[in-house]
C-alpha cells in the first residue's frame, strides 16, 4: 500500500450500507467546513446508467467504457451525470443493488480511483479538508488519512432503519425483504477479491447499533479533536 502525502487532512467513514456513515460523514463535514466526497454516488451513477442503457452488470469493459467517459458532478447535494440530474433515481434499491455489482471489478475501481483522490484538492488552493464516505476509503483510496471512522451497525438495525426510510417516503417494503437485500448487499461487498468491505487496521470501529445520529457525531468530534484536526 503507497502511503501518499494528502493535499489536505483527510477523515475517512467507511462502513457497510445502512450503518448511518453519509448522516455522519456530511454532519461531519458541515461542522468542520470541510468538503464531502460520497463515493457510493460514483458506484451508484454507474449502476443507474449501465440498468439505462442496458449494459450487464457483469460487462467489465463496457463498466468501464461508462466510468471512464462519464462526466460525473457531484456538486451543492446534487448528483449529475452528464449534465442529467440523478440524484433521486440513485437511491433506488435497484440501483444500489447494480451499484454493488458493478463495483466487484477492479477495473471500474481503477477507473474511478483518481477522481476520488481528486476530492482531497481544494479547488481554491486553500487547506479545509475532506470527509470521504464508502467502503474502502481508508484501505485503499487514502490510506494515509489523519482519521479513519469504521461505522459498523447490525443487519437487523440497519435494515429497521432503511424500512422506516422507505415507509416515510410513501413506498410499501416488507421488513423482511429490506433485511434480504441488506444481506445480499454485504454479501457482495465484503465478499470480493478488491477493497473488500472491511475496517482499515489503523480504523477507529463504532457500533452505532444501539446509538443515535447525535451520539455517533458527538464521539466522532472527540476523535476529531483528539487528532488535533479542529
Ligand atoms: O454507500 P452506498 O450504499 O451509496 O454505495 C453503493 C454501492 O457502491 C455499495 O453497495 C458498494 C459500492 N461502493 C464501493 O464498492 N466502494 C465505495 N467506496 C463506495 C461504494
Amino acid at each position: 500500500m503507497t502511503e501518499r502525502r494528502l493535499p489536505a487532512p483527510v477523515i475517512c467513514v467507511d462502513g457497510p450500507s445502512g450503518s448511518g456513515k453519509g448522516s455522519l460523514a456530511t454532519a461531519l463535514a458541515e461542522r468542520l467546513g470541510w468538503r464531502y466526497l460520497d463515493s457510493g454516488a460514483l458506484y451508484r451513477v454507474i449502476g443507474v446508467v449501465a440498468l439505462d442503457r442496458g449494459v450487464a452488470t457483469d460487462d467489465e469493459s463496457a463498466l468501464v467504457g461508462l466510468a471512464k467517459s462519464l462526466d460525473i458532478e457531484l456538486t451543492g447535494g446534487r448528483i449529475r451525470a452528464d449534465g442529467l440530474d440523478l440524484t433521486e433515481r440513485v437511491r433506488d434499491e435497484a440501483v444500489g443493488a447494480a451499484a454493488s455489482e458493478a463495483a466487484r471489478h477492479p477495473q471500474v475501481r481503477q477507473a474511478i480511483l483518481a477522481e476520488q483522490r481528486r476530492a482531497a484538492e481544494s479547488p481554491d488552493g486553500g487547506s479545509s479538508g475532506l470527509v470521504a464516505d464508502g467502503r474502502d476509503m481508508g484501505t485503499v483510496v487514502f490510506p494515509g488519512a489523519e482519521l479513519k471512522i469504521f461505522l459498523d451497525a447490525s443487519a437487523e438495525e440497519r435494515a429497521q432503519r432503511r424500512y422506516k426510510q422507505l415507509r416515510n417516503k410513501g413506498i410499501t417494503v416488507n421488513l423482511r425483504s429490506v433485511l434480504a437485500n441488506i444481506r445480499d448487499r454485504d454479501a457482495r461487498d465484503e465478499g470480493r477479491a478488491v477493497s473488500p468491505l472491511q475496517p482499515a487496521s489503523d480504523a477507529v470501529i463504532i457500533d452505532s447499533t444501539h446509538m443515535t445520529i447525535a451520539d455517533v457525531l458527538r464521539q466522532a468530534l472527540a476523535l476529531v479533536r483528539e487528532r488535533g484536526l479542529a
